[in-house]
Order: C-alpha cells, then sequence, then structure tokens
C-alpha cells in the first residue's frame, strides 16, 4: 500500500504531481481560459457581492489559508481575513450575511473548525468547505465547496492535502476575479498555463531529493531552526517549520523574513540554519539582504533558489536551485524541499515519521 516507499509521507510527497493534475481536471482549461469550480459558479452572485472572506482552519490547513489570503486579495481583489479556528470560535466573531467564511480541512472532522462553521452558519455568512474527505462532517455542514482530490492521506504530516488545498484556492480567486474583472485575460492565461506546468515542475523538483537528503544530513543534529519567507512564500515558512517539528522533534520557527531583525536575529549563531524561500522575484534584493544579514552573523543558510539564481548561490551555504513559476504559484514548488527536508531529518534522527508521538491525524476533540 506504501507503492513501494519506505513511509506513506514519502509516497504523498511523490504523489503531488499526481494530485495536483488531479485536482485541476475539468475544472479550469489554459487553452480556453476557463475556471470553474462547481460550487463557486453555483454562488457566484453572492461571492461576487461578498465584503469579505474570512478564511479558518487550523495547522496546516490554516497555512494554505494564509497563502489563500494572498491568492485572494491580489487576484479578485476581495479583503480576506484568516483566523485559527480555535480562536475564531471563542471569540465572537462579527460575521454577516455579506460574508464568505471559508473552511479549509484535509480530514474534514477537525473539532474547532467544525464549531467555527456553526458559529458562521448561525450569522448567516455563506459556508464554503475545502475539504479532502469525501462525506465527512465538514462537507456536510457547509453550503457549498470543493473538493482537493488529494486521495487518502495517512501520513500524519500532511503534504499532498496542503499542495491541493493551494491549488483550490488558486483556482477559486481566479474564477472569482475573472468574473469581477480584477484581472486581464492575457495575465488569467498565463496564471493558467503556469498552473497545468506545475506538476512537471514538481517531478523535476522531485529529482533533487539526494540532494537535499545530503543537506539532511549536515543539519540533523541541529536543536533549532529558522525559515524565512516574504510575501506568498511567508506562509511556505511557517509550513517548513511545522512540518520539521512534527516529525523530527526539532524546534522550528517560520518568520516572515522582514520580521527577523525584530526579534529572531538574536537567536542567530553558526550553530543556527536558516531556510530562506527566495524565489520570489518581486523582492528578491530584499531576499538577498536578509541572506546578508544572517551570514553576518555567521547563521548557516539554506536557500530555496530559482534555477541560475548566482547572487544568491555567491552567498548562501547550499542552494536548492527549483524551476521558476509565476510568483503567486511558487509555494507549489518551494514547499517540496522542505517537506522532503524534514523527511530526511526525521529519518535520520530515527522517529516515528508517519505517525509522530502526541499527535493524530485529525483531532476531533478541542
Ligand atoms: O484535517 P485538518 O486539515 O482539519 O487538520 C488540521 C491540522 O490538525 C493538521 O493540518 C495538522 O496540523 C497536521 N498534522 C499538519 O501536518
Amino acid at each position: 500500500e506504501k507503492g513501494g516507499f519506505e513511509h506513506f509521507m514519502l509516497k504523498e510527497i511523490y504523489e503531488q504531481p499526481k494530485v495536483i493534475a488531479d485536482a485541476v481536471r475539468g475544472r479550469m482549461s489554459a487553452s480556453e481560459g476557463w475556471i470553474k469550480l462547481g460550487g463557486v459558479s453555483e454562488y457566484i452572485n453572492r461571492i461576487n457581492q461578498a465584503k469579505r472572506f474570512i478564511i479558518t482552519a487550523c495547522g496546516t490547513s490554516y497555512h494554505a489559508g494564509l497563502l489563500g489570503e494572498y491568492l485572494i486579495e491580489e487576484l479578485a481583489r476581495v479583503p480576506v481575513e484568516v483566523e485559527y479556528a480555535s480562536e475564531f470560535r471563542y471569540r465572537n466573531p462579527i460575521i454577516t450575511e455579506n460574508d464568505v467564511v471559508l473552511a479549509i480541512s484535509q480530514s474534514g472532522e477537525t473539532a474547532d473548525t467544525l464549531a467555527a462553521i456553526e458559529i458562521a452558519k448561525e450569522r448567516q455568512a455563506l459556508i464554503y468547505g475545502i475539504c479532502n474527505v469525501i462525506g465527512s462532517s465538514i462537507p456536510r455542514a457547509t453550503h457549498a465547496g470543493s473538493y482537493t482530490h488529494a486521495g487518502p492521506e495517512i501520513g500524519v504530516a500532511s503534504t499532498k492535502a496542503f499542495s491541493t488545498q493551494v491549488v483550490i484556492l488558486t483556482l477559486m480567486a481566479l474564477q472569482i476575479a475573472q468574473h469581477k474583472g480584477s484581472i486581464s485575460t492575457s495575465y488569467l492565461r498565463q496564471v493558467l498555463y503556469e498552473l497545468q506546468n506545475i506538476p512537471e515542475k514538481i517531478k523535476l523538483t522531485l529529482k533533487l531529493d539526494a540532494q537535499i537528503q545530503e543537506i539532511a544530513s549536515r543539519f540533523k543534529d541541529a536543536t533549532n531552526f529558522l525559515y524565512l519567507g516574504r510575501g506568498v512564500n511567508f506562509p511556505v515558512a511557517m509550513e517548513g517549520a511545522l512540518k520539521l517539528k512534527e516529525i523530527s522533534y526539532i524546534h522550528a520557527e517560520g518568520y516572515p523574513a522582514a520580521e527577523m531583525k525584530h526579534g529572531p536575529i538574536a537567536l542567530i549563531d553558526e550553530q543556527m540554519p536558516v531556510v530562506v524561500l527566495a524565489t520570489n522575484e518581486s523582492a528578491h534584493d530584499k531576499i538577498v539582504s536578509n541572506i546578508q544579514e544572517v551570514k553576518a552573523r555567521k547563521g548557516k543558510v539554506i536557500a530555496v533558489v530559482n534555477e541560475g539564481d548566482v547572487e544568491i548561490k555567491a552567498l548562501a551555504d547550499y542552494t536548492i536551485e527549483i524551476p521558476a513559476t509565476e510568483e503567486i504559484l511558487s509555494p507549489l514548488l518551494t514547499v517540496v524541499p522542505l517537506q522532503l527536508l524534514s523527511y530526511h531529518i526525521a529519518l535520520m534522527r530515527g522517529t516515528n515519521v508517519d505517525q509522530p508521538r502526541n499527535l493524530a491525524k485529525s483531532v476531533t476533540v478541542e
């Protein structure tokens, strides 16, 4: 059942090209320039008139939600708030019938996310689910939704579910943007073409596995890790840190790169591995200076860059070169080396990769 892989987690990392292709199948055409998520089409008027989106989720699904904020605000130009379901449900949130509440959950059974949905429903918002497990509780509690079609995810550390959640959020943002006319037809096509190419580019990224394993062997005994990213790569930094904590039990933090100087920079010394997500073209110079700040304090930089980035290669201790893509889609590629890095480090430390201590696949109690 592990399809020749040693662990479910590794199998699920390698399934990402296929499940992303499954997630977009029948829902878009780059050549014809259309996107159609059934749930969005069904409620398009209400969604179009919404004054605000609120995204609520836990853990990795929350990180996908943070990306949803970048995607929906950038493309569809609607204000988005992202909330941990556990906080949202207990603070008497202001929700009206003009809000769309997006609940994201792999299992569809997370207790806090379900409770957040019930509150939002009482307050008349439109509730839209993005779930993986078909027929689970969340899809049954929502007005509309889209399944991620990632197939069963067995590893407790979520990987392919995350990528497909991001794909759905991208399609959703594009479909609303197209309806509103908030992006040009040519840009829309360009993004759709790039989205279609993502599975191929993930396959190329997976070929870096041996190199990532080598990097893992250098840092397997570290006690702390810092992950830095800007813009769309900030949520990926959070996700990379969570993956490492969960399965290797190494303390890690994900930070927006520019926040480093407001505190975490004090942690940096020659022992500290700093993973920098450096693919953003729009912020390249700023990322270069963030790397210089780390190097000036002798931190060890592992940079994930676009192929051919000689400038960062000259500065970083290790560079992982991945294929370039449209910036808003880059999380679908940058997350992959981070998944592999945490997998290999955990394996080298001898932890139980698929069933880490103290964790359950779905958290059905609060
Ligand atoms: O099933 P859900 O997506 O609602 O689960 C949410 C979190 O419990 C989950 O993402 C958790 O953080 C994972 N173990 C992360 O790898």
